[in-house]
Parts: structure tokens; C-alpha cells; sequence
């Protein structure tokens, strides 16, 4: 039986980067399965496929490749064979992304997927339903919250740094408007699972919310 702690939080809570260090300490294979929705939106922009076309969304589920790897302690995201960690990761994939991972086909196509790598590995998974739908009975689940604006503000900041020119407000709306879309969705929509331990990091640090959680990996772990 493999060992399995689910992570589901905002964007912007700092899960990415919690979920890689933890993942380091205690030898857990991270799997961000929001890259693979980003996949996903990606693969349907780059065939000028919009959301609305089900069919053809449909069919190119059924050759899509998607590969979480290791290359020199970094993760890096392959589709259909090509590295895409740079580009799923831009705006154009940003304002979609919520609405293909919205569908029906897609989640359909991405839960087995997910279920499958944590069959055959200890893992650390990150998302919005991992503990709701893709393992209910995870060893350990973190539902890792954060406020509206401090995430607004990480991401004003990141895009300043990366010489995206935005506004707070501009960035503080579209968060708000994705996180509507991610939780009012009818199919495993972004909820806390009953059984998970919430955390809310907006006042907290990296270091401090890694230390909490290695707290509670600890405690399951043996
Ligand atoms: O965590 P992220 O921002 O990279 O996620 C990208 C999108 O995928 C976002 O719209 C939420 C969605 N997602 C999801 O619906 N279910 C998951 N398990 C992970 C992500």
C-alpha cells in the first residue's frame, strides 16, 4: 500500500512550493495535477479548440500524453513528448485553464490518471478535489486556505517581477473570478473535505506551514 498526503488549495496559497519541499523530506513523489489540466488547456489552444467543442475536445483526449518527470531535481511537465513547463504556465493558459478542467471529459480523463500514480508510488499530490474525489481515504489531507487578497497580492508581485504589467485590482478580480468558477462547478468542485486539516497560511510563512505539515506527516508516516 503506498502512502499518500493529498493537498487541495487556492492558487496562490503556496501549495506548489510547500507540496515540493515536503516532498523532498520525506522521499514522496509531488504530483501537481494542476499541470495537468493546464496540459490539457494548453493542448486545445494550441488546435484552436475553444471549451464549448466537446467532440473535438474529446477526441484529443483520447492520444493525449501527459508526463510528470524528474531532470536534474527539477519536475519538469511533458506533452505528447515535448516539455511544457514553461508554457502552461502563461497567461493565455491562465484565463482558459479553469474552464476545460470544468468538464466532465476532461476530469474523467485526468482522475484515473492521478489514482494510477499513487497506486504504484508514495506521493505528495496537490489540487483542488484530491482529497475529495481523487483519494477520499489519503493518509494525511490538508486543505490549505489562504485570503483572496494576499494571494492577489503574490501574484501582482510575481507578474511585476516576470515584467507582466498589470494592476492589483486587474489581478485581484480575475483570482476572484477563477475562484468562483473552481468552487460553484458542479463536478468535484473546490471544498474542504470533511475529514481535512485546514489550514489558513495568509499570515504565515513557507518555512512555517512546511514545518506544520511535517508535524502532521510525522505523526502518520510510521
Ligand atoms: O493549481 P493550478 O492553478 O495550476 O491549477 C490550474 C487549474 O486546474 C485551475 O483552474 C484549477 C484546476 N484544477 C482542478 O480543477 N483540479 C485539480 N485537482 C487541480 C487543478
Amino acid at each position: 500500500m503506498s502512502f499518500i498526503v493529498a493537498i487541495d488549495g487556492p492558487a496562490g496559497s503556496g501549495k506548489g512550493t510547500i507540496t515540493k519541499l515536503l516532498g523532498e523530506k520525506f522521499n514522496l513523489i509531488n504530483i501537481d495535477t494542476g499541470a495537468m489540466y493546464r496540459c490539457v488547456a494548453l493542448a486545445c489552444l494550441e488546435n484552436n479548440i475553444s471549451y464549448t467543442q466537446l467532440d473535438k475536445i474529446e477526441q484529443l483526449l483520447e492520444n493525449i500524453d501527459i508526463k510528470l518527470e524528474k531532470n536534474q531535481d527539477k519536475q519538469i511537465i511533458l506533452l505528447n513528448g515535448e516539455d511544457v513547463s514553461a508554457k502552461i504556465r502563461t497567461t493565455e493558459v491562465d484565463e482558459v485553464v479553469a474552464k476545460f478542467s470544468a468538464l466532465k471529459i476532461v476530469r474523467n480523463k485526468m482522475t484515473p490518471l492521478q489514482r494510477k500514480m499513487g497506486e504504484e508510488n508514495n506521493i505528495i499530490m496537490e489540487g483542488r478535489d484530491i482529497g475529495t474525489v481523487v483519494f477520499p481515504n489519503a493518509d494525511v489531507k490538508i486543505f490549505l486556505d489562504c485570503s483572496l487578497e494576499e494571494r492577489a497580492k503574490r501574484r501582482y508581485k510575481q507578474n511585476i517581477e516576470k515584467g507582466i504589467s498589470c494592476s492589483y485590482d486587474e489581478v485581484l478580480e480575475s483570482i476572484k473570478e477563477r475562484h468562483l468558477l473552481e468552487t460553484k462547478r458542479e463536478i468535484a468542485p473546490f471544498i474542504k473535505a470533511e475529514d481535512a486539516i485546514y489550514i489558513d497560511s495568509t499570515n504565515m510563512t513557507i518555512n512555517e506551514v512546511v514545518n506544520k505539515l511535517s508535524d502532521i506527516i510525522k505523526e502518520k508516516i510510521h
